[in-house]
């Protein structure tokens, strides 16, 4: 979800507004505003639906304007998207609002204590119960920063909480446990956020809010407190983009611009990080002793992250001659797993909140492993709780399915390996600097790819609207390109796709084809004289002799392929380990154009939120 908080001389609800429409890819099935007027009366507004659903309703019941107030977009957990679960939920009589990221886990025994003691509820959802909980401590105390510090040591399970009331006007106070929170720093202005999306309109100093802490905003202080009322030193920080970076700058979808953006998020994500044609990676300095020593590395990530991770696990295993296994993150803790002190522990996270991959990240840390954490987000959740971070610099990433910041990881992980193969000596100096060459040609390669893919893959898509099942084929590191092909179909185009390793076809998958069967393969170039060029000929050939239609991913110059695909889309010479890289995009353009074809969000597709905060 998505979470705005606001006090200052400007009108609230253009900045919750504002805000809540930055914030909008965090979840989108129903938003809503909390403002105190400049009478001292709150008023509220929720509506199901996306954003645009609150703005009608506010044009058509308006509410007074004041200085003070939260917003927040959902992402349903308890309770359906309907107007009456959405937040904010109300205590204290409709004094207090309160808007909540997050699950509270024992909600059903505090709804039973407050039931008890005379409460009603209006909706199914665990929110509510900490709304009436912060307003019957409110009554007791008369001071919101206290009476949250009571109502959190109640609740467990994860969440940020932001509340205003309607006495106590220039004061939004929020918490956090497991859920992201930040603070923006203003002038005469201050403001809060689940990530500075919310107020980067506004200000680039920001402050992070760290694990089970408390922080009162006014319009001229901030004053941040442990959940015991102690006071914390929160650090602040600037804010490394600007507003216009999450803006869509002329293009029709966030979507588009970040498909073209790929070749941007690489080059950046090297810029200082190669020097005389080694790797420099400072930010890994505290580890070096470690890095020698590890004996294995257990990468932690989901969806489109996890399968950037799988692409790095070939590259590093090869490089620098370490054990990588790729995990899911919500698979990983919940099997009694075995990891030590030799074992290094890297997650991989675009947003730096999926709870999935904090809770991992955090039983690693607890059994003793170290912890590097590969991350979009500046300040975010995953990278302040890990011993180090390697940030990607793709920079904001809106559109809801993740693209470019697919092809950052993946740069990441690439720095990571060429450095533990130099600490290690696996690879010589020219090795390393032939390998570093290839990446920095990276960034033009693919603007090749960006170029020349676009149209011809749109004429596709027109007419491949009606498609009921694609199937995506890959080998070595084409086989993560192949899942992850898939995973942006059915999420852009909710058409059911299936990515295989192409050598497992014949173990099963290939009972599904059937005559027009549409195949996607990313075919590996022949020049390498280890290519699995041949055998991948060879399941183009097994499949078409049963009818598939096959779109080939092949080098440019690869004629051996055309025989056998009926179409072929281009991309440059790259060596074996740099073409998924490129064989990528081709696949991000093509859900996209049929995403686009079938009339869909594309940025905002259905059932989806950008950063999973519940597990
Ligand atoms: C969600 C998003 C996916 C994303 C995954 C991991 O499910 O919809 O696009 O790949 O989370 O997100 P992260 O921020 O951890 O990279």
């Amino acid at each position: 979800c998505g979470i705005v908080g606001y006090v200052g001389p400007g009108s609230s609800l253009e900045v919750l507004m504002g805000g809540l429409k930055r914030l909008e890819y965090r979840g989108y099935d129903s938003a809503g505003v909390a403002v105190l007027d400049n009478g001292g009366h709150l008023g509220t507004r929720k509506k199901a639906g996306k954003l645009g659903m609150l703005s009608e309703e506010l044009a058509e019941t308006p509410i007074a304007d004041g200085h003070t107030g939260i917003g927040h977009t959902r992402w349903a957990t308890h309770g359906g998207p309907t107007d009456g679960n959405a937040h904010p939920h109300l205590g204290d009589d409709g004094k207090l609002a309160l808007i909540h990221n997050g699950i509270i886990e024992n909600f059903a025994e505090l709804k039973r204590e407050l039931t008890d003691a005379g409460a009603e509820f209006s909706s199914e959802t665990d929110t509510e119960v900490a709304a009436l909980l912060v307003g019957r401590l409110y009554r007791e105390t008369g001071d919101l920063t206290i009476a949250l510090r009571r109502a959190v040591a109640r609740l467990e399970g994860a969440f940020t909480l932001l509340v205003v009331h309607q006495d106590q006007p220039g004061v939004v106070v929020g918490a956090r446990r497991n859920s992201p929170l930040v603070v923006g720093l203003g002038d005469g202005e201050n403001f809060l956020g689940s990530d500075v999306a919310a107020f980067v309109d506004h200000t680039r100093r920001a402050m992070e809010i760290g694990q089970d802490q408390i922080v009162t905003i006014r319009p001229g202080s901030v004053e941040v407190t442990d959940f015991a009322g102690n006071p914390v030193a929160a650090r602040e920080f600037e804010i490394a983009w600007d507003a216009s970076a999450a803006e869509k700058g002329g293009w029709p979808t966030f979507m588009k611009k970040e498909i073209s953006e790929e070749p941007e998020a690489v080059g950046k994500t090297l810029i200082g990080r190669i020097v005389d044609g080694a790797v420099h990676l400072p930010e890994l300095e505290s580890f070096d002793g470690l890095l020698t020593d590890i004996d294995r590395i257990v990468v932690l990530a989901c969806g489109t992250a996890a399968y950037a991770s799988l692409v790095g696990k070939y590259a590093i295993e090869s490089w620098a001659r370490i054990p990588v296994d790729v995990e899911l993150s919500h698979e990983f803790h919940y099997r009694d797993p075995v990891i030590g002190e030799r074992t290094l522990v890297v997650s991989v996270s675009q947003s730096g909140e999926t709870m999935d991959t904090l809770l991992a990240v955090q039983y690693a840390k607890k059994h003793g492993a170290r912890t590097l954490s590969i991350c979009n987000t500046q300040g975010a959740t995953i990278p302040r709780e890990s011993d180090a971070v390697l940030y990607t610099h793709a920079g904001p990433e809106v559109a809801v399915a993740s693209t470019k910041a697919f092809v950052a990881q993946i740069t990441a992980l690439y720095l990571l390996g060429l450095h533990l193969a130099t600490i290690r000596g696996t690879l010589d100096a020219p090795a390393v600097s032939a390998l570093v060459e290839e990446l920095q040609n990276l960034p033009a390669k693919l603007d090749q790819v960006v170029e020349t893919s676009g149209e011809r893959i749109a004429d596709f898509a027109r007419w491949m609207g009606d498609v009921q099942s694609v199937l995506f084929l890959g080998r070595h590191a084409g086989y993560p390109i192949a899942l992850e092909g898939a995973l942006k179909l059915k999420e852009l185009a909710y058409i059911h796709a299936e990515g295989f390793a192409a050598g497992e076809l014949k173990h099963g998958p290939i009972a599904l084809i059937e005559p027009g069967q549409l195949v996607i393969v990313i075919v590996p170039s022949p020049r390498d004289p280890n290519s699995l060029h041949p055998k991948v000929i060879s399941n183009i050939q097994e499949i078409r002799a049963r009818g598939a239609r096959v779109i080939a991913v092949a080098e440019i110059g690869d004629v051996e392929v055309l025989p056998f695909a009926d179409e072929v889309i281009r991309i440059p010479l790259a060596g074996p380990l740099f073409e998924p890289l490129l064989a990528v995009v081709p696949l991000h353009v093509f859900a996209m154009e049929l995403a686009t074809a079938k009339g869909l969000d594309v940025d905002q597709p259905r059932n989806l939120a950008k950063s999973v905060t519940v597990e």
